[in-house]
């Protein structure tokens, strides 16, 4: 067949497909397609629903790390498996961290995404040699830029007004997974340096709720949706109100569901965060409060 006969029958073959009503089929979908013949199992923490909007793009039933933290130690067996979480200073949430370490996870091919705000710095090899420490081996490792929920660095309605290229970075880590890439981003330490990451990272990872937040008492209704979506159950009622005590994540996720904006960052001891705008709050559009409710209530 010569190349006019080739292209004529391709230009019927689509004139064709055209007439049935059929779309031709993208790249992306033939990857997803193939995906599908293989056991994906894909596990997520989410504080604003960053982390959980794209964990669904890999997974139609992606798993809560808090919640599948409650059941114990577990072995988790597929073809692949993922997880999705933010970027705290440079390395995973410390309920991420626990994850891992606690679990085994036997896949052939195992990647992760992580999701940050404005740097991510480090962070993808931070993971990487974490894990290995935890016995598990990445194959993939990866971010990509979503808006920044950080309250004591950034303004919320600032954040949301800047198009972070969203669609296009996660079309490229699909397609990456898809493959089955081998790839781990290299750290890029830009303005920083290891000793203020390190120093950064101490803080989070030892936070308790009291000595970050502060209750605006005037404004609480008492709904305690701040005790439905904190991952390790920091508030209660009690005769004086709300309490909140205990290990904090310092997710944020119970200052940016706060519905009176009730709940504030502390800022009247050394080193404590404050805030950029106390009236300024996130939420991923496309995760519904009860999303984050049901990935994170204890
Ligand atoms: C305590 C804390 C520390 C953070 N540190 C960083 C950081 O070092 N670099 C960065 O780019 N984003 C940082 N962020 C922003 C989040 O990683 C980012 O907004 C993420 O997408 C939030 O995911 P989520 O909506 O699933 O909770 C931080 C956020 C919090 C709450």
């Amino acid at each position: 067949m010569d190349r006019r006969d080739a292209l004529k029958r391709m230009g019927l073959g689509l004139a064709a497909v055209a007439m049935a009503g059929i779309a031709p089929r993208t790249h992306a979908a033939i990857l997803k397609d193939r995906a599908k013949d293989k056991k994906r199992l894909v596990f997520y923490f989410t504080a604003t629903g960053n982390s959980l909007f794209v964990a669904r793009q890999f997974s139609d039933n992606p798993l809560s790390i808090p919640q599948e933290v409650k059941k114990g130690s577990q072995v988790f067996e597929a073809d692949e498996i993922g997880f999705v979480f933010p970027d705290y200073a440079s390395a995973a949430p410390v309920i991420v961290q626990e994850f891992l370490a606690k679990n085994t996870f036997k896949a052939s091919y195992l990647f992760a995404i992580v999701t940050f705000g404005n740097a991510s710095v480090m962070v993808a090899e931070w993971v990487r040699d974490y894990a290995k420490e935890k016995g598990v081996n990445f194959n993939y490792i990866n971010s990509i830029l979503m808006v920044d929920n950080y309250l004591p660095v950034f303004d919320m309605n600032e954040q949301m007004k800047i198009d972070k290229h969203v669609d296009e970075s996660l079309a490229k880590l699909l397609e990456d997974v898809g493959a089955q890439k081998n790839y781990v981003q290299a750290a890029d330490l830009g303005f920083f340096n290891q000793d203020m990451l390190k120093g950064m990272q101490d803080q989070h990872f030892s936070m308790t709720a009291d000595r970050l937040l502060e209750l605006k008492k005037d404004r609480c209704v008492e709904c305690m949706t701040c005790e439905k979506v904190c991952p390790h159950k920091n508030f209660s009622l009690g005769n004086d109100g709300l309490q909140f005590a205990g290990k904090c994540e310092y997710c944020l996720a119970c200052v940016h569901a706060c519905p009176q904006k009730a709940l504030t960052l502390k800022s009247n001891w050394p080193g404590a965060p404050g805030e950029r705008n106390p009236e300024a709050r996130y939420r991923n559009p496309n995760v519904s409060l009860m999303d984050i409710i049901k990935s994170n209530r204890q």
